[in-house]
């Protein structure tokens, strides 16, 4: 087997050992693909030309070469939360794909009454291919709990439900593009509509830009605003109050207005 079908079978199968393969191949000296057997290319040229078959033009494509069309159309074929993610992991225009090992879905009660939206999934999150599983996913799950919400509670009215913006996890946890997020945003916004919560939370400024178009969590958090006609609460990042203990106390202050809103 040569270079290239050796690389292009490990991209079939894997594509972090197809990027390891490239990596050796060009610390081994290789700077050209070649075939197994040699080709005549004099030979090629006296060939034939084969008769090209009339060009039927086809159909104008209503959906087009747009990836956020394509979402579009992909997310609104899905009638239910297992189509959606189904719809999701097939989506293969978000290059953020290829580097993921796992499309990280959701977690936690669809019944539930809160919708938690985070940024996108960390190491251990591709890792194990569910949203807020590490240090600040363990965070998060406490100061929910503390007003009495846990995403494994069977009850509605005490369960939360969490997803991401992006299903997938940047490289080096870099913040995920404008570009991407809003080629995602289809699912995102079917996704809500499928659980169909009483409430969102935004944690960090992914999830406040792609729901509002405006960053600066440290501003908007705690101010309650509407995203596709939800009450949206915006808080900090579990991640941030990890780097800022200091800024658990105004978190502490979101979860109560959150825990006031549900009471009401
Ligand atoms: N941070 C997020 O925003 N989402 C996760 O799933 C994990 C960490």
């Amino acid at each position: 087997m040569g270079i290239a079908d050796k690389i292009a079978t490990d991209i079939a199968g894997d594509w972090h050992a197809a990027l390891a393969a490239l990596a050796w191949e060009v610390e081994a000296g290789a700077d050209e693909t070649i075939l197994d057997a040699p080709v005549n290319r004099y030979e090629l040229a006296a060939e034939t030309p084969k008769p090209v078959a009339a060009r039927v033009p086809s159909p104008p494509d209503p959906v087009g070469t747009d990836p956020a069309a394509i979402a579009r159309a992909a997310a609104a074929s899905a009638l239910s939360l297992d189509a959606l993610r189904e719809a999701i992991a097939a989506f293969d225009l978000c290059e953020l794909k290829k580097g993921a090992r796992n499309t990280v879905f959701a977690d936690g009660n669809p019944r539930a009454r809160v919708l938690i939206l985070g940024e996108a999934p960390g190491a251990e999150e591709d890792r194990e291919g569910r949203p807020f599983v590490g240090r600040a996913g363990k965070l998060l799950d406490r100061m929910f709990a503390a007003i009495g919400l846990a995403r494994t509670s069977p009850d509605a009215e005490s369960a939360f439900y969490i997803t991401n913006v992006m299903p997938w996890r940047p490289p080096g946890n870099r913040d995920p593009e404008a570009a991407e997020i809003a080629m995602m945003m289809p699912f995102v916004e079917r996704h809500i509509a499928l659980v169909d919560p009483q409430v969102i939370v935004a944690v960090g400024n992914t999830p406040l830009f792609a729901l509002t178009g405006s960053r600066g969590i440290l501003r908007a958090r705690g101010n309650w605003s509407q995203a596709f006609g939800k009450p949206l609460l915006p808080m900090t990042h579990p991640a941030y109050l990890l780097r800022n203990p200091a800024a658990k106390r105004e978190a502490w202050a979101d979860l109560l207005s959150l825990q006031q809103r549900l009471r009401g």
